[in-house]
């Protein structure tokens, strides 16, 4: 059955911005959360046109206890019958390579891993008690290997991606749909602060698609591009040295955020 009621969180722009678009339909009922009320009312407005009831919030997913208040009063309105925990941020390197720094690193995994436990955890009871549900975790292909230029980012991805596939084996015998989108680059706010080499890079609608389809069909696993998540992988695997030094030629690069 299609998905009837909406969780997605980073809905103010990009990815999560226009998965929310391609899930608008007439009887769908979309709940979007971000930071910028602005954006949000965009998007909302958007998915109203094509016939969606939307509610917006503009929570930080960081914050645990409103993330939880919100989440269980609109379940209480309209049980959730799926979750797109794709909020996200990168905060990026300086010229010396190491300006993430404790703040960046610790802000990355505060919002890219903890905030998606925030989306997702408070709405697990509800699913398990109805045994359905699909649950989606955008992490990114940087969770397959740590990236020189984003340690932190990758490392916050690397935990949404093993948390991810912990409860795909734990729910998917519950009848819960669990898929785990490691995506490479794409073209949005984040993606245009990515300097250097950016490896087949594909639109934002190309993106968007790829997921909502994986979403939809209940995919275990979305990895795309699939050579550059191969190479990820592949790079992973080799002897500890050999794959530093390859991903140091790799020149991946990100702008600290404006
Ligand atoms: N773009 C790429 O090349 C790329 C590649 C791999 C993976 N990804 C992942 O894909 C996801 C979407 O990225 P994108 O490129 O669409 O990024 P984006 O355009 O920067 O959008 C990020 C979204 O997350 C929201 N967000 C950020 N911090 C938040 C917070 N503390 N609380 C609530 N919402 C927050 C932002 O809204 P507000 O600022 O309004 O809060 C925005 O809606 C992210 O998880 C990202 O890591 C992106």
């Amino acid at each position: 059955m299609p998905p009837r009621c909406i969780l997605v969180t980073g809905a103010s722009r990009g990815l999560g911005a226009a998965l929310a678009e391609r899930c608008a339909a007439p009887g769908v009922a979309l709940r979007l959360v971000a930071r910028g009320a602005e954006g949000l009312a965009v998007t909302a407005a958007r998915c109203a046109a094509r016939g969606a009831e939307v509610a917006t919030a503009a929570i930080d997913v960081r914050d645990a206890a409103a993330m939880s208040a919100r989440l269980a009063s609109w379940e209480a309105e309209r049980p959730f019958d799926t979750i797109i925990a794709n909020a996200g941020i990168s905060r990026g390197t300086g010229p010396d390579g190491d300006a993430e720094g404790l703040d960046g690193a610790t802000a990355q995994v505060a919002v890219n891993l903890l905030g998606a436990m925030h989306a997702i955890e408070p709405l697990l009871p509800g699913f398990r008690a109805r045994r359905a549900g699909r649950i989606a975790l955008v992490a990114s292909v940087a969770a397959y290997r740590g990236l020189p230029d984003a340690p932190g980012y990758a490392a916050s991805k690397a935990g949404l991606r093993v948390y991810g596939e912990g409860l795909r084996a734990a729910l998917g015998p519950r009848g819960i749909a669990v898929t785990v989108v490691l995506p490479g680059f794409f073209d949005s706010a984040m993606g245009s602060r990515w300097q250097g080499r950016r490896p087949l890079a594909m639109t934002l609608d190309r993106a968007a698609d790829i997921t909502h389809a994986a979403i939809l069909r209940g995919a275990r696993r979305c990895a795309f591009p699939l050579p550059l998540a191969v190479l990820l992988r592949v790079l992973d695997a080799l002897p500890a040295g050999m794959s530093d030094w390859a991903v140091r030629r790799m020149r991946f690069r990100i702008a600290p955020e404006a």
